[in-house]
């Protein structure tokens, strides 16, 4: 699908041939992985509209969601986005483990949960899915998963070392995460922000508003005790949304 770059050289741009090889594991921290954030809000800064996204953003905004699904080793996603957005099998289309495969990478990326409460949505498709691996981060008092058809490891912790830092940490040495992909929710975000987390953000501005003057925007929680400072790296347009890549500082 085409795209124009607006920054940092204007021009055409292929998602495919963007998104081939980002080399994102090659800036794994020795400590933890590489963390990108992947959001759609609307220009009025709302992540949801009738308390899903699937409104916000068209078909551009899919196909880069689902190119950059391709670039990291593992996704890390909050319980209830996972329940509301009824996550299946991450990488669906064939080519797209192919794109995966041709950088090294396993076809199917396992997703990442961490929760303090172990109250997982078993009833959503990515659990009933025999490709898909899920890294669960919980405490010792978390329910036994039920039987599914995909493949459930849990790592029970205590609930004071079960912190963000701490799963990522495991991720890297563990589960050789060098790469993950975040993709919400603001409950999520907003403490993997506090927690000092967060690489990059790529975030798509949709061309909407949803109105209203309270409403889930990008994060959730307490202020951080400083702002993040950004660095743009990349803009991209297509039919009036914007596609921003921005380094945390
Ligand atoms: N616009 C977008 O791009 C976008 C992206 C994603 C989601 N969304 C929307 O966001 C909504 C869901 O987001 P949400 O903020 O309500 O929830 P969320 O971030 O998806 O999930 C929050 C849950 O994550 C678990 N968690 C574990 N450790 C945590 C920690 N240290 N800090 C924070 N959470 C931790 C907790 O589960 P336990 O209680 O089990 O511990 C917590 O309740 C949905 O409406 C979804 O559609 C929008």
């Amino acid at each position: 699908m085409e795209f124009q770059r607006i920054h940092p050289t204007p021009g055409r741009v292929e998602s495919a041939e963007l998104y081939r090889d980002l080399a994102l594991a090659s800036r794994a921290h020795d400590e933890r992985p590489w963390l990108v954030t992947n959001f759609a809000t609307t220009a009025d800064g709302r992540a949801t509209i009738d308390g899903r996204t699937a409104a916000i953003g068209d078909d551009g905004d899919t196909e880069l969601f689902r190119r950059l699904r391709t670039q990291v080793d593992a996704l890390l996603v909050g319980t209830r986005t996972l329940a509301t957005e009824r996550y299946g099998r991450v990488v669906r289309r064939p080519e797209l483990r192919a794109v995966r495969e041709a950088i090294g990478l396993a076809p199917d990326p396992p997703v990442a949960i961490v929760s303090r409460s172990g109250v997982l949505p078993y009833e959503i498709p990515l659990f009933a899915d025999p490709d898909s691996t899920v890294l669960v981060f919980t405490t010792p008092a978390a329910p036994q998963p039920p039987p599914t058809a995909a493949t459930v490891r849990l790592t029970r912790l205590d609930p004071a070392a079960l912190t963000l830092t701490t799963a990522l940490r495991l991720l890297r040495s563990e589960h050789g995460v060098r790469a993950l992909l975040c993709e919400g929710g603001p409950t999520l975000l907003g403490s993997l922000l506090h927690e000092r987390l967060v690489d990059e953000l790529f975030l798509t501005i949709a061309p909407q508003l949803a109105g209203g003057g309270s409403g889930l925007t990008m994060t959730s929680g307490a202020p951080l005790p400083d702002a993040a400072d950004l660095e743009l790296v990349w803009a991209l347009e297509r039919r009036s949304s914007l596609y921003l890549r921005y380094a945390v500082r």
